[in-house]
């Protein structure tokens, strides 16, 4: 591990001289003289005095080098049947000219825009867009529904909103703009304007004086320069789930998100400039903003853009078809992906169908990476497959092979080592640091590097409650795991009530909230169970209202159908079973941890307060999963 523990110690003893060195690879307007300000424990800003433009990094100076003819972005639809490129030059043309077009809507730095679209190259437009003009996008992943997207849009309070008229999924269109426009009626805040991209497939109406065609302005809008922005200033908000219905608003800052990205592709990924890089995620997710839209276009090379699904669109093969088509040298995705392709193509005889000698590795992340799909894609492949650990939060991997600087040994079931910028620490309960191989809380000592969060949108105190006051000095990821005595990390899953569907995060208290407000029910819980397919399902616990007269099955249609509408059918509630009681302590507190463990596929402990035991016992069989995820791994070091 020779290059790894080079840049591992070379960080540990000097963080400031390794990101100072890591930040040259970043053109600013106003290079950093400082690199750290630690002033404000902790809270704790990257290259506060520095000043620079993201959108120039991603585009503008590739084609000032002279690669302004090589592709940065593959558009490639098999739901529309399209494929388009678009080379460098293009790209930052269309951006200059999207960023006029919302200049003229009134955007400028510091304003914030919602984007709420499909896998289009619009969307990835509209982003740098608003890079270029230093104003904040806060993407909205379109499986959400109405009322989700008014409580981002209430939170960020966008001058602009931008759209598109529908998305396509395998069987049906996804009515984008209609969502939009009951989402803006719900919010408190309305935006000012909205820009609509109107697609052929299902246009939609465009309300006087609010709302304009894409194309009518952009086409016409001549180029914006770009705005130099502070480093410190916000490039973007990406809400995520948190612990309670309400959306954590995740800030990422312009300068050291530009660092992160470029030394994580690099040194992580292993892709550099004229390489293509394939991050097969939706851009309303963390590793759609990191690894499709910012980290290959910073890095000069071309990222693809994919509307379409693992299977179906038209078979497990198209992720192989698009490799093949595109010269792809890294892919990345999640392991539902993976399980889905396997399910359909056990054999993976597709995968010898196409040329994929492009390939050279295939990296996982976004939940727990199981040995067997592992196994399976490591067989299928002949390529390294690398399990990544990482969040919204932190932006980039917090744990991985470090496949651009060496390659290390693999273990099935770990994610590997720390990244410089990471010090992983597994603290018990008190806050004391526990012998490797011990399970604990998966902590990393502050501060945290560049691109990291530096704060929750307009919210310090909850930036603070939320992370770092478990621990002092420590931010809380909320996972649980334990590191081997090879420094590996082995993460076993959240330790709160988030869970991780296909390998989207949801929270089980929003949909908690929306089966506790419906009439007929008393109680309720929302607990992850193990499911062979999604990594985790959602399944919904509810005790009826004494009196209340209505059919199990009706209530279970009716909750469902409740939650699809209420937050979007990404929450994939399908199961909600009618108990006669919760499980509880003694002092009436519902023992979701005790369920959650049940549910994982563990024998938790249990504890001397519960209130009655055969509660638990009762409802045992709603929760232990019939066939968990293959094997669930070592869940204790060995075991
Ligand atoms: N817009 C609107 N609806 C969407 C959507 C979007 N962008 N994405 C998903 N949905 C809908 C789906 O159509 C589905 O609706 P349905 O209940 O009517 O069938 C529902 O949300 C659940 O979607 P999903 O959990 O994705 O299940 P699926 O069966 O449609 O697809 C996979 C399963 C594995 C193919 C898909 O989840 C996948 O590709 N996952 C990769 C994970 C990923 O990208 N993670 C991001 C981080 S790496
Ligand atoms: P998100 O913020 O949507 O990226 O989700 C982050 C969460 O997904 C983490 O806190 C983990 O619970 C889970 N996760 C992400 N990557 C991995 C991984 N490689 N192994 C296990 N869990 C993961």
């Amino acid at each position: 591990m020779d290059a790894y523990q080079r840049a591992y110690e070379d960080w540990l003893t000097d963080p400031e001289a390794f990101w100072g060195a890591a930040a040259r690879s970043v053109t600013w307007t106003r290079p950093p003289r400082r690199i750290l300000d630690r002033d404000r424990p902790p809270f704790y800003r990257w290259f506060p005095d520095a000043e620079l433009n993201t959108s120039v990094n991603a585009l503008d100076r590739h084609v000032e080098a002279g690669r302004g003819e090589q592709t940065a972005l593959v558009y490639d639809s098999p739901v529309t049947g399209t494929a388009r490129r678009y080379t460098f030059t293009q790209l930052t043309e269309e951006v200059a000219r999207a960023a006029s077009a919302l200049a003229s809507l009134g955007v400028g730095r510091g304003d914030r825009v919602i984007v709420y679209m499909p896998m289009i190259p619009e969307a990835v437009v509209a982003m740098l867009a608003c890079a270029r003009l230093g104003a904040v996008h806060s993407v909205v992943f379109g499986g959400f529904a109405a009322p989700e997207l008014a409580a981002r849009i209430d939170d960020a309070r966008p001058k602009a909103v931008v759209a598109a008229s529908c998305g396509i999924e395998p069987t049906r269109l996804v009515p984008y703009k209609p969502m939009l426009d009951e989402a803006i009626d719900l919010a408190t805040h309305k935006p000012v304007a909205c820009l609509v991209v109107q697609r052929e497939q299902q246009r939609c109406v465009l309300v006087a004086g609010r709302d304009h065609d894409w194309e009518h302005l952009v086409t016409a809008a001549p180029p914006h320069p770009p705005v130099p922005v502070a480093a410190t200033d916000p490039l973007y908000i990406l809400y995520t789930s948190g612990t309670t219905g309400r959306p954590k608003g995740i800030v990422r800052d312009n300068g050291g998100h530009a660092v992160a990205m470029a030394w994580s592709m690099r040194n992580v990924y292993g892709i550099g400039p004229g390489d293509v890089m394939w991050a097969a995620s939706d851009i309303g997710w963390a590793v759609g903003h990191s690894y499709t839209v910012y980290a290959p276009l910073l890095a000069g090379a071309t990222t693809i853009l994919y509307e379409g699904k693992p299977v179906g669109t038209p078979d497990a093969g198209a992720f192989w078809r698009v490799i093949a088509d595109h010269g792809v040298n890294v892919l990345f995705t999640a392991p539902t992906a993976i399980r889905a392709i396997k399910k359909e193509d056990p054999g993976a005889e597709l995968v010898g169908r196409y040329d994929l000698s492009s390939l050279r590795a295939l990296f996982l992340a976004g939940e727990r990476l199981d040995p067997a799909t592992f196994d399976w894609a490591t067989d299928a492949l002949g390529l390294p497959v690398i399990d990544n650990w990482w969040q919204t939060e932190t932006g980039w991997p917090v744990a991985s092979s470090p496949f651009g600087l060496e390659r290390i040994p693999l273990k099935a079931g770990s994610a590997s080592v720390p990244m410089p910028g990471y010090d992983i620490r597994v603290l018990d309960a008190e806050g004391a640091e526990v012998p490797r191989g011990t399970e604990g809380a998966l902590c990393l000592r502050l501060p945290l590097p560049p691109g990291a969060l530096p704060t929750l949108w307009e919210d310090d105190d909850r930036y603070v409650a939320s992370y770092l006051s478990a621990f002092d000095g420590y931010y809380l990821t909320g996972d649980g795991g334990f590191l081997d005595e090879d420094r590996y990390v082995f993460v076993l899953g959240r330790t709160d009530d988030v869970i991780n569907v296909a390998g989207h995060r949801l929270s089980a208290g929003s949909m908690e909230a929306v089966l506790a407000a419906h009439p007929a029910v008393a109680e309720c819980a929302v607990v992850g169970v193990a499911d062979p397919f999604k990594g985790q399902v959602p399944r919904g616990l509810v005790v009826i209202k004494s009196g209340a007269e209505i059919a199990p099955q009706a209530l279970e249609a009716d909750l469902v159908a409740r939650v699809r509408a209420e937050i979007g059918p990404v929450a994939s509630l399908r199961r909600v079973d009618v108990v006669a009681a919760l499980p509880k302590t003694r002092s009436g507190k519902i023992l979701r941890r005790v369920m959650r463990e049940l549910a994982d596929g563990r024998s938790p402990a249990i504890p001397s307060t519960i209130e009655d035991a055969s509660v638990l016992e009762a409802i045992r069989p709603v929760l232990v999963p019939d066939s968990p995820v293959s094997d669930r791994g070592p869940l204790s070091p060995g075991g």
